[in-house]
């Protein structure tokens, strides 16, 4: 099982719940957030109730579920940002991963400790298999985030995803468990 909260040097990481909602729209809503992701910035606080009730207790494998996990400081408990595990339902102990940061947070590390102590709570604590993640391949701090975490760059699908108007080429990253560095 994963337990939380997990806590790293300077974050705790625990799912998102309603009392979350006012900072995870602000930081959603961002232009330079919300860029090469799934929603656009007219996200609404709406939006958010609804992804919110949908989250699971917790990461059921194989169930195809997201969860979202708040990536909190320690200092104050301010919400940062979060990441995103989907056990894929198609494959056993597989795990694809998602990550965002409001933008007053990034540049500090926080994304590469928060989705590496995930990381290490899905591969020491739930044995999982491979860990996964799909990226537009023009967001660049994502790729130098995955590259720095040791995923690697599995794969180019150029044009594969009409999304926003256009054609997105997306970038495929996995690591397997057994490649995982044990804490
Ligand atoms: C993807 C995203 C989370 C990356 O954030 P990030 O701040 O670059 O990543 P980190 O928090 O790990 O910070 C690393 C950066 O901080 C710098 N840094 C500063 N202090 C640091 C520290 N103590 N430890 C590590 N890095 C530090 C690093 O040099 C690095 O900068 P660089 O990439 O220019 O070399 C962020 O760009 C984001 O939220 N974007 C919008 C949402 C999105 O596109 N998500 C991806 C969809 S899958």
């Amino acid at each position: 099982m994963l337990t939380f909260p997990l806590r790293t040097e300077r974050l705790d990481l625990t799912p998102l719940d309603a009392t979350d909602r006012d900072a995870f729209v602000a930081y959603r809503r961002e232009p330079d957030v919300a860029r090469w992701q799934s929603w656009t910035t007219d996200y609404s606080t709406a939006d958010a109730d609804r992804l919110l009730a949908a989250q699971p207790a917790t990461v059921v494998p194989g169930s195809g579920d997201w969860l979202q996990v708040g990536v909190r400081a320690r200092t104050d408990g301010t919400l940062l940002g979060d990441v995103a595990v989907h056990a894929l339902a198609e494959q056993p102990d597989t795990y694809e991963l998602g990550v965002t940061l409001g933008s007053a947070a990034q540049g500090h590390g926080y994304a590469t400790e928060a989705l590496r102590a995930l990381a290490d709570a899905l591969v020491g604590g739930l044995g999982a298999h491979r860990l996964t993640a799909l990226t537009d391949a023009r967001n660049e701090p994502v790729a130098r985030l995955f590259r720095r975490l040791g995923f690697r760059h599995e794969g180019r699908a150029v044009e594969a995803d009409w999304f926003g108007g256009e054609w997105t080429t997306v970038d495929s990253w996995a690591v397997l468990g057994a490649e995982w560095p044990r804490v």
